[in-house]
């Protein structure tokens, strides 16, 4: 490369110094000698000129190499990001798609246990409906008596402010308070006249026999507890087991207002229907001695905002045919 860059420099050396062109002029020793130490420094220059264009050219070369090399780090660097990012998403996009999954197993098991638990229900309610269909033979209690105690008890329940569950396990489970009845020999049941103390005492087996009936299922925990305690009264003076106050469930409390009330309002062999207003002078004044006075509010309200007529007008337009029967004895 050197003597590549010098050659076209000697050329033009070649060229540059003027031989004097005088007729019968020497060309001595000294001029080629100068000519050729003219030539020799050109070369030099041009030597030294082509090493820094060289080196120019290097130093150029090295940069754009550093440039490059460093485009090239960080384009490999930003492929590599580019790759753990993709990673970063796959994964959250698998464990998304895990959650998801499990989301789903989760709800396959509510919905199977929400089946479970409607099919129990259903079984349950089916139980109930067995038991009523032979109280009421038995006992000759009408469905609509059965249908407004429960719908009473409903309104209660949801005006002292119970859950929704509750109200509704209030409500199916009120309609068997009577259902140990099925025991109770017909001549007692059906007796028009006043019972005399021996009738009376079998009378008052109808609600252990009930409790009995109704068996340990959990379903039926307030159905027993209702069937034993719904003749118990607030001042301890009831039966079958004289308990009072609070120690009486709070569902029995509330049967036991909804029971007599819809006793005494509506027709029985022994007596005419009594008119609401007359119903709930007699449930007001057993506030505080037969019922649980807090009830008796409610249930007072109730009738105040003419819940207890709509419930039993409802009642009496789902079915008219009403049999005369005998309950709250
Ligand atoms: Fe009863």
């Amino acid at each position: 490369m050197k003597g590549e860059s010098a050659k076209p420099m000697i050329e033009s050396v070649e060229v540059s110094p003027p031989v004097p062109d005088v007729p019968g002029a020497q060309v001595g020793p000294d001029v080629f000698r100068q000519l050729l130490r003219q030539a020799v420094r050109v070369a030099d220059l041009a030597n030294a000129q082509a090493t820094r264009m060289a080196l120019d050219f290097a130093e150029v070369y090295r940069r754009e190499q550093r440039a490059r090399d460093e485009v090239d780090a960080n384009l490999r660097q930003m492929s590599l990001m580019e790759k753990q990012a993709t990673r970063y998403a796959e994964d959250l996009a698998q464990m998304l798609r895990r959650e998801r999954e499990r989301r789903h197993e989760l709800e396959r098991a509510l919905e199977q246990e929400r089946v479970a638990n409607e099919e129990l229900r259903r079984t349950g309610l089916q139980g109930i409906s067995h038991l009523l269909l032979a109280a009421t033979i038995k006992d000759q209690t009408t469905g609509s008596h059965l249908l407004r105690v429960r719908r009473y008890v409903e309104a209660i329940a949801d005006r002292l402010g119970m859950p929704g569950e509750i109200v509704e396990e209030f409500g199916y489970s009120s309609v068997m308070h009577d259902v140990g009845k099925i025991h109770t020999p017909d001549h007692i049941l059906q007796s028009e006249h006043h019972l005399s103390t021996e009738e009376f005492e079998v009378i008052k087996q109808h609600c252990i026999d009930g409790e009995t009936m109704l068996g340990e299922a959990r379903f039926f925990e307030t159905a027993r507890a209702i069937a034993r305690e719904h003749h118990e009264r607030w001042d301890g003076k009831g039966y079958p087991d004289g308990k009072k106050g609070e120690e009486i469930s709070l569902a029995a409390r509330i049967v036991s207002i909804a029971d007599v009330f819809d006793a005494l309002t509506s027709k029985r062999p022994y007596k005419d229907a009594w008119s609401a207003e007359a119903g709930l002078k007699a449930i007001e004044a057993g506030a505080g001695e037969r019922f649980d006075p807090e009830i008796v509010a409610g249930f007072v309200a109730l009738a105040r905002e003419g819940v207890l007529e709509r419930i039993s007008a409802e009642v009496a337009a789902s079915d008219a045919d009403e049999h005369p029967g005998s309950s709250a004895k």
